[in-house]
């Protein structure tokens, strides 16, 4: 496995790999690698002849008061992991390296981001498609992969392929837990203890949330019921708790398919995010 640090080494390895018509799988992360991202790549390397992992803590998807500065890093750790689900190339730019001009150019994610995710943390999708974007052109993947974890994320990824023709597909990998429930985060390492153990209510208080849905179809119960579970089980505080269509992230209609819940708890100091997305 190599590690490279510049767009020109990411550049030539993958002008070869196309040469010789070989398939390429992509994995974004910002590194701190848990067993949900080594799925990801884990997949990918059984669906493609190359993998590439980008380990990039990418400061245009931070809002000013957020954790970029102590987003958690260990690139020697990472390297070790990857290279044990078979990465071919990690691919780990510095900030100067991915953006060495601010030309003023930003690309403005759509009606998607106007909510969840999006409402809380302004701008935060329009830094992350900035990335991907970069991402797609420099490392031109056959597939690219990305965890149903951060479904929004995912849904507005979707949106800007389908709108801007990138010839890729975008392949999406089911949450991966631990025992408890607890979707898996690079963030939960800020957890103390008294946080790590109520942190598995979220994902409880999604599934509560998705029964009474199924079996009532109120949205508002199935809610109520959700935030009760949230505020009995923790003392941590909810920024959002939702019931919506996906992947269009609309109001529920008779006619929607497809469903989501999604929440995002602050415990403690952390907020962490969690989902599931389901049918009638
Ligand atoms: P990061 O949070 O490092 O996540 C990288 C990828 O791993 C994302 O696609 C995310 O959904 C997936 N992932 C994280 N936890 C997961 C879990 N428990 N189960 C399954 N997949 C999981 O998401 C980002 O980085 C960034 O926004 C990025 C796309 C890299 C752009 O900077």
């Amino acid at each position: 496995m190599q590690v490279v640090t510049t767009i020109q080494e990411l550049k030539s390895i993958i002008k070869n790999i196309k040469q010789h018509g070989k398939t390429i799988g992509l994995v974004p992360t910002m590194g701190y690698l848990h067993e949900g991202h080594l799925t990801l790549a884990s997949t990918s390397k059984s669906e493609n002849d190359f993998t590439v992992m980008s380990i990039f803590v990418n400061p245009t998807q931070f809002g000013p008061n957020e954790d970029f500065e102590s987003y958690p890093r260990d690139l020697e750790r990472d390297t070790k992991l990857a290279e044990s689900v078979g990465v071919d190339v990690i691919f780990a730019p510095s900030v100067e390296e991915m953006y060495p001009t601010n030309g003023g150019i930003v690309i403005r994610a759509g009606r998607q981001s106007e909510i969840l995710c999006g409402a809380s943390r302004p701008g935060h999708f329009d830094g992350v498609l900035q990335v991907v974007t970069k991402l797609f052109h420099l490392a031109e993947p056959t597939r690219a992969y990305f965890g149903q974890k951060d479904a929004q994320q995912v849904a507005i990824i979707q949106t800007l392929v389908r709108d801007f023709n990138f010839p890729l597909e975008i392949r999406t990998v089911p949450i991966v837990r631990e025992e408890d429930g607890l979707a898996k985060s690079s963030r939960n390492v800020y957890l103390s203890e008294e946080d790590r153990r109520q942190a598995p209510a979220i994902y409880e208080a999604l599934q509560i949330a998705k029964e009474h849905f199924l079996s009532s179809a109120n949205v508002e119960e199935s809610i109520q019921l959700a935030e009760n579970h949230i505020n009995e089980k923790t003392s941590g505080k909810i920024d959002y708790l939702q019931l919506l269509s996906y992947p269009d992230l609309a109001e529920i209609k008779n006619d929607t398919e497809q469903f989501l819940i999604a929440a995002a708890v602050y415990i403690g100091k952390t907020r962490l995010i969690d989902n599931i997305i389901f049918l009638k």
